[in-house]
């Protein structure tokens, strides 16, 4: 007798328009490897981002900026691997889709031949929606990202919140980029009033991190969310875990075990 498994019913970009108009939250983590992955995608999370964060929460970097196309494309394909229902997301790192158009599209494509992945993320408003327009002609879905973005981290002067002075630009960022079809927004370091105000005149999601509860959903880095690195903790980061605690008390106890001999014990060896 076969055991069918439940059929899961996996998530496009059709669906995060439909949340948008529900009013229903679209709920996004970040992840690198197969085994956290699997974890948030059995959990329920609707989008999956392989985040160029990787470079700071993986890698140890200060920044995002060092992140290469092969290191994404090796997480991606790892992600890929263990989700059934959540839609996945590959950030294109720095300096693969600013130079030039033509180089631009030949990196998203070798993305998403060699990871499968449906979509992928670009910094930038109005000057980016040139590329949004001409990766969307030839199938690649795109996710834009407005306010803070990390990759100009250099030019900007450090990290900074954006919208305070009213949200004009934004929205004039944010509608250059739904135009050009983008089929959501993450919307970073914004205040509240400016997200909302930015929610409220376009049409495609916005996915917000570090600004405030209007937007059409949520994002964070896994490694924030559940407490696993603790360099640094932004106001916007709140921990609904502390595992680095929870490792950090058993791999002392593991040290005791192994040290005092009582690991392995029979129960943990062959006959
Ligand atoms: O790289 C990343 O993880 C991101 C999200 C935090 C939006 O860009």
């Amino acid at each position: 007798m076969s055991v069918q498994k439940e059929a899961t019913q996996s998530l496009n970009i059709n669906s995060f328009q439909k949340m948008k108009e529900n009013n229903d939250k679209i709920t996004c983590l970040t992840a690198y490897d197969y085994t956290s992955a699997k974890i948030i995608d059995n959990a329920g999370i609707d989008l999956i981002l392989v985040g160029d964060s990787l470079g700071m929460v993986i890698n140890g970097y200060n920044s995002t900026l060092p992140v290469t196309l092969d290191e994404v494309i090796y997480h991606t394909k790892s992600v890929k691997r263990a989700v059934e229902r959540a839609f996945v997301v590959a950030d294109m790192p720095f300096g693969t889709y600013q130079t030039n158009i033509d180089e631009a599209v030949n990196n998203a494509v070798r993305l998403v031949k060699e990871t499968e992945v449906a979509a992928v993320k670009i910094e930038g408003g109005k000057e980016a929606a040139p590329l949004v327009e001409k990766l969307v002609s030839i199938g690649i879905g795109v996710m834009g990202h407005i306010g803070l973005k990390p990759q100009m981290i250099n030019t900007m002067g450090g990290y900074k919140i954006f919208g305070k002075d009213g949200a004009e630009s934004l929205i004039e960022d944010a509608k250059a980029i739904e135009e050009a079809g983008a089929f959501s927004i993450v919307l970073e370091g914004i205040s509240s009033k400016s997200s909302t105000e930015i929610t409220k005149n376009i049409h495609v999601p916005t996915i917000g991190i570090g600004a405030g509860n209007g937007c059409d959903g949520q994002i964070l880095v896994f490694h924030d969310v559940f407490g696993l690195f603790t360099d640094f903790k932004p106001k916007f980061v709140k921990h609904y875990a502390n595992v680095a605690e929870i490792i950090n008390t058993a791999a002392k106890e593991y040290i005791n075990d192994v040290k005092s001999g009582a690991f392995p014990d029979e129960n943990h060896s062959f006959k």
